[in-house]
Order: structure tokens, then sequence, then C-alpha cells
């Protein structure tokens, strides 16, 4: 058995691991990978946006099965070009992945099909977009998200009128380049946010556990947002009723609305949500594992995900479970000087050879060179620690933290820390 996993990042570290411990015992390459990836798979210097180049690698070396890490390539098509290759790809087809690659889908797709989420406006012009903030309909703060896929930078959460006229102007203006072309403004929602994730072979849906991503660069959710700086699994705070609620008023008739339209989705399918005073809303689909929430949630996994994706891809996952470790785990992103804006890299990193037991570091963006790790990335290192109590995954965690160092390392100190006071233990 052979596997291709397309990506460069913590998650696409986490997947390799998951997926090389399979009882099915399988050769794991990964392209490009990146130098944690490298001691466990082998690495294919392909760019992950290079769809041919991946599928004439994949075909020659006759790959059983290629899984997806990042959103660009299955937006463009990259299930249909290995198909073409009699290749088959765990993720969306390119008109499924149309829910993570177009806000305006994803809100039209929820409409259909009757999915509490906030009540939106799309504007293709930027004047109709200002009219409508000056309008009495307009009530702030108020959300702003260009179209189409911008790595988690397209949303603004504006507090006044003023913020959200320069986030129209900047989508307008070409900050996002055609992604911005068309943009939806939003209504505000206020909770706890929570990733799902299901496994989905296009008629029935396999849930993992949920897990917490904190998106915002510094503690207590100031700055910018970034690709996400922490995540923790599970959620003590989330009633199972509540997440009865997601995956059956939120996911599956979302997925019911997709095979309805004739774009069944088969793969992974994100559901960002947030749980309101008046219940779960979603806010965002997603056509791919979260990062860095797959850290925190693949650790945990019990079954063989191996299996769990190739019945996927068979059509096949009616009647399975996954089972999970009672264990809780928490992760901490390195993030280099300056992320999430330009950022600096080729600093070295020390300490990862002498790491406190309970930790696992994932590898992100770094380089390595004549045994030595340096920086290569905005997100660099992601820390995890595991544990029978949040405490002790996130003392773990933060131990790791401690013994790791590089030139301007930033990260956040607060993640899972409100998990802590909601632990019953
Ligand atoms: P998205 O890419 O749509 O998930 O948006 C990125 C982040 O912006 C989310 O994780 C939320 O923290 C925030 N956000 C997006 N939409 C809303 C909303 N309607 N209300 C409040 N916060 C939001
Ligand atoms: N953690 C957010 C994402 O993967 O989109």
């Amino acid at each position: 058995m052979r596997v291709l996993v397309v990506g460069s990042g913590g998650r696409e570290h986490a997947l390799v691991e998951a997926l090389a411990a399979s009882h099915l015992e399988p050769e794991v390459y990964a392209a490009p990978g990146n130098p944690g990836i490298a001691r466990v798979a082998e690495t294919v210097d392909i760019p992950a946006d290079d769809l041919v180049a991946l599928r004439d690698f994949a075909a020659e070396r006759r790959m059983d099965l290629t899984v997806v890490g990042p959103e660009v390539p299955l937006i463009g098509g990259i299930r249909e070009c290995f198909e073409e290759a009699g290749l088959r790809v765990f993720g969306p087809s390119r008109a499924a992945a149309r829910i993570e690659g177009s806000k305006v889908f994803a809100k039209e797709v929820m409409r259909h099909a009757g999915v509490p989420t906030a009540r939106f406006e799309v504007f293709d012009r930027e004047y109709r977009a200002l009219d409508y903030l000056r309008s009495r309909e307009a009530e702030f703060p108020i959300v702003v998200k260009a179209d189409g896929a911008a790595a988690g930078k397209g949303v603004t959460v504006a507090r006044d009128r003023s913020e959200a006229e320069s986030a129209v102007r900047a989508a307008f203006g070409g900050k996002f380049g055609k992604a911005g072309e068309r943009i939806v403004i939003e209504e505000y929602l206020e909770g706890r946010e929570a990733s799902v994730f299901v496994i989905t072979d296009g008629h029935e849906m396999l849930p993992f556990l949920p897990a917490q991503d904190y998106k915002r660069i510094y503690d207590g959710d100031e700055g910018p947002n970034t690709g996400g700086m922490g995540a923790y699994s599970p959620l003590m705070w989330m009633r199972p009723e509540t997440y009865g609620e997601i995956l059956e008023e939120i996911v599956r008739p979302t997925l019911h609305q997709l095979a309805l339209i004739g774009t069944p989705y088969t793969g992974l399918l994100y559901a960002g949500v947030i749980v309101t005073s008046s219940g779960p809303k979603a806010l965002e689909f997603n056509c791919r594992f979260g990062d860095p929430e797959t850290q925190v949630i693949l650790p945990r996994m019990r079954s063989d995900l191996l299996e769990l994706l190739l019945a996927a891809v068979e059509g096949n996952i009616s009647g399975r479970e996954i089972s999970w470790s009672s264990d809780k785990a928490v992760c901490v992103v390195l993030a280099s000087e300056g992320y999430p804006e330009s950022y600096s890299t080729g600093d070295e990193i020390s300490g990862l050879s002498d790491l406190p037991s309970g930790v696992y570091v994932y590898h992100a963006g770094t380089e390595e060179r004549d045994g030595r790790f340096y920086t290569a990335g905005g997100r660099v290192l992601n820390v995890v620690g595991t544990g029978s109590t949040i405490i002790e995954a996130r003392a773990r965690a933060y131990a790791g933290v401690e013994a790791i160092h590089f030139r301007g390392m930033q990260y956040r100190t607060d993640i899972a820390l409100e998990a802590i006071e909601l632990e019953d233990f």
C-alpha cells in the first residue's frame, strides 16, 4: 500500500504520522513535506499546487491513495486531475470544494439547506456595499468577508462603520486579488467557536471529536487573524446535545444540499461553528482537515486513519465508528517574528532534540541544513502535549515550548486556559 500526502505543514506532519502507524503498513510519501515529515515518510520536492507534477509522480509510483492537506489543490481540481489517470484522492471534487472556495456559494448552500448561520448580504460593487453600511440595516460590529479563498485573511470583524468601510475598500481595491471581487457582509455572532470534522463518502458521515482553534495572534484573542495559533481537544464546554445539533442541523443538511445540487461531497468536511445563546450556528466550511486542530485530534484517535480514509473513498463508511483515547491534547503554535504579516526566516532553532516526555513536536515551517533546523515559514512548529487532564496536557505542551528557542519566537500563553476552568476532574 502506497500513500501520498500533499502539503508541508503541521497538519500534514500529523497526517503522515497517523497514516504511517496504520496496521496496513503503508509506504508513506509527502509532497513537498518538511524536515519533520522526512523522518517518517519519503519527501518529494513537488509543490502542493503543481497538480500535473503531483499526478505524474503518483502515477509513476502507483499510489493507492493521495490525501490532500491544503485547500488550494482541492479548489483547483486535484481530484479530477488524479481521477483522469485512474488515481484515488481523499478529498472533494472541485465543484464540492467551492464550499470553502466561495463564501457566497457556502452561504447559498446554507440558505437552501436551512442551516442556522449569520444573516448576510452579497455585494459585487463597492458603492453598494458602502451604501449598505450607511443604511439602517447594518448593525455594528459587522463581519466583512472576501468571497474567495484568502488564506484565512479575508475576514474582518469590524467594530464600527469606518473599519467596515476600510475592509470593503481593501477587498474591492484588490487586496485579495480575485478573491475580493465579491464580498459577503454578515451579522456578527457571539459565542464559543468550535471546529467540527466529519469524514463522508457522500452519503454517510463519520464525526470526529470537536476541537477549538485560536485564530488571533495575541493572548486574549487580540490582534489580527492568523492561520491558527493553538488548539485543544476535546471540548469540555460542549454538551453532547449541542454536538448532536451541529451534526444534524448544520453538517448533515449541508451534505444533503450539496448532493441535491449535483455536487456530492466526499472527503473531510470541516464546519466552523459558533455556539451562540440561541444554539449553534455555522460560520464557515472548509474542504479539508483543519490546522492546527488536526494536531490535537489525530494523536487522540485510536482507530486506523488509513482504513477510514480508504473506506470513505470506497463509499463504505456506513456502520463504522471512530474510537478515541480518553486523553486530552493541547497544541501551541510557535511562530516567526512578524507573523502574520511579513516574517523573518533562517533563524536557528534549538532544543528540538531534548524535549520533555509526553510532548510531541510537529514541524510546519522549518528547514534542515547539516543536521540543524532553521525557521522557514510563519508558523514554525506545533508543540503538542497530551495527558489525562487538560491541566496535564497543557503543562506538557508549555514545558515543550520552554525547551525550544529561536530568535523572535512568538506564541500565545493562553491556549486551553479557559478549558482548565471548565474541566470536570
Ligand atoms: P471564517 O474564515 O469565516 O471562519 O472567519 C474567520 C474568523 O472570523 C472566525 O473563526 C471567527 O472568529 C470570525 N468570524 C467569522 N464570521 C463571524 C461572524 N459572523 N461573527 C463573529 N465572528 C466571525
Ligand atoms: N484552523 C483553521 C483552519 O484550518 O482553517
